[in-house]
């Protein structure tokens, strides 16, 4: 055993140890390793994380809010619209240089596993070329995975149902969808039907977008589900938002909730991005637009979360930051208990890597890739509660980022 960096004095989720590292992978977790290594981290006693897995986000349009112009009305339809007359000026090197910056806040906050979408709306595949080219430009330090994503529809234009085809043909990781925003419920499910085919067809995990509206009567989500079941792609499948799950009445809830059981699909909520977009046609009460987070884990079904924009058309806000995630989560959920702060701490990394499907080569344990996080708290609670700095990022056994914490300095006595 020649290790390459010891983290000693680390507080992991079940106990105080010593990790040691060896080139990538770690080859020893005990409370106080007699053993040396060139490179040692004190961690003084603060909580060593697996990752923060993003599990949703838009790459392609991060940081692009108010080009050409601010969404005004704060609805996802805007932003659609904004986005629409913004893509048409897309380079390769703008998205490439945008999504890359975009990955680099991330890591800096803890993060070294994402999910992107990439609009294969565009003839000319801007959008996908340029986040395929990220995805293996920085595998060496984050991993991304890429979904094909049908921003205006796959039968929302002529050409639409043969550019997703080529996009997965192209590498995209996984095919995605949004029937709500199809032209009519019949494309929808048309569309639900047409993105599993193509799952089969060249083996791709599903991620789609799924009811991200307020209208109770939007159910492609039993669609989904019940294609999830038929084909047995099961937790290869996620479905995103679902926020009209929020809307159902609790008679069909309950029904939809035993059939989410037996499909075993993943699901994804984006609760700084819902909480701001949805319940705006809403006078009072105005409703939450989130999914029924707190039950689907209630249920066992795995739930991860995501911040879905950084400076976009949809959410001119957000820093990338996984912990803001958790938080508003915890908030719009109402997953104040113990056990739920850590359920929410879970859904940002552990249950994301299950969603991404990525859970064999994740966590922190001997013989997987040493990618691990330190943080400037002692526990999960903390890190909900104060959302600390993050002052390691250790990606494929190297320091990968080291942050300082600020320091405060009264200037003059008081109290
Ligand atoms: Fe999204």
């Amino acid at each position: 055993m020649t290790p390459t960096l010891i983290l000693r004095n680390c507080t992991l989720a079940n106990g105080p140890a010593d990790i040691a590292i060896e080139n990538s992978t770690i080859i020893a977790i005990e409370p106080h390793l007699a053993i040396t290594a060139p490179t040692e981290i004190d961690c003084a006693g603060n909580l060593v994380s697996p990752p923060f897995v993003e599990s949703h986000i838009h790459l392609d349009s991060a940081l692009t809010a108010g080009q050409p112009r601010h969404n005004q009305s704060g609805t996802l339809f805007e932003g659609i619209e904004i986005w629409r007359d913004r893509k048409q000026t897309l380079t390769l090197d703008d998205v490439k240089h945008r999504a890359t910056e975009a990955l680099k806040l991330m890591a800096s906050q803890g993060t070294l596993f994402v999910r992107t979408h990439a609009d294969v709306s565009e003839a000319s595949l801007t959008a996908l070329q340029g986040l395929l080219e990220v995805r293996d430009a920085v595998k060496d330090w984050i991993t991304v995975q890429v979904v094909a994503f049908p921003q205006d529809g796959i039968y929302g234009g002529p050409k639409n149902n043969d550019l997703i085809e080529e996009a997965i043909k192209q590498g995209a990781d996984a095919v995605g969808g949004i029937p709500h925003y199809e032209l009519t419920r019949e494309d929808g499910v048309r569309s639900v039907h047409r993105i599993f085919e193509l799952a089969e067809k060249y083996n791709r995990l599903i991620d789609i977008h799924c009811d991200e509206i307020d209208d109770d009567q939007s159910r492609f989500l039993e669609i989904v589900s019940a294609c999830a079941l038929r084909t047995s792609l099961k937790e290869q499948v996620t479905a995103s938002h679902t926020t009209a799950f929020g809307s159902y009445n609790d008679a069909y809830a309950f029904k939809l909730m035993g059939f989410l059981k037996r499909s075993e699909i993943n699901f994804i909520a984006n609760p700084l991005i819902n909480i701001t977009l949805q319940g705006r046609t809403d006078t009072y009460p105005k409703r939450r637009g989130l999914t029924r987070v707190k039950e689907l884990w209630q249920a066992g079904l795995n739930v991860s979360l995501g911040n879905d924009c950084i400076q976009d058309p949809w959410y001119g806000l957000g820093t990338g930051n996984m912990l803001d995630v958790v938080a508003m989560a915890v908030h719009v959920c109402q997953m104040t208990g113990l056990k739920e702060l850590d359920a929410c701490y879970d859904m940002a990394t552990g249950y994301g890597a299950r969603t991404l499907n990525l859970q064999d080569s994740y966590g922190i344990e001997v013989g997987k890739p040493a990618n691990l996080i330190v943080l400037d708290c002692t526990s999960q609670y903390e890190a909900i509660r104060r959302r600390p700095i993050v002052s390691y990022v250790i990606s494929r056994g190297q320091v990968l980022i080291e942050t300082t914490t600020p320091e405060i300095k009264w200037q003059r006595g008081v109290g």
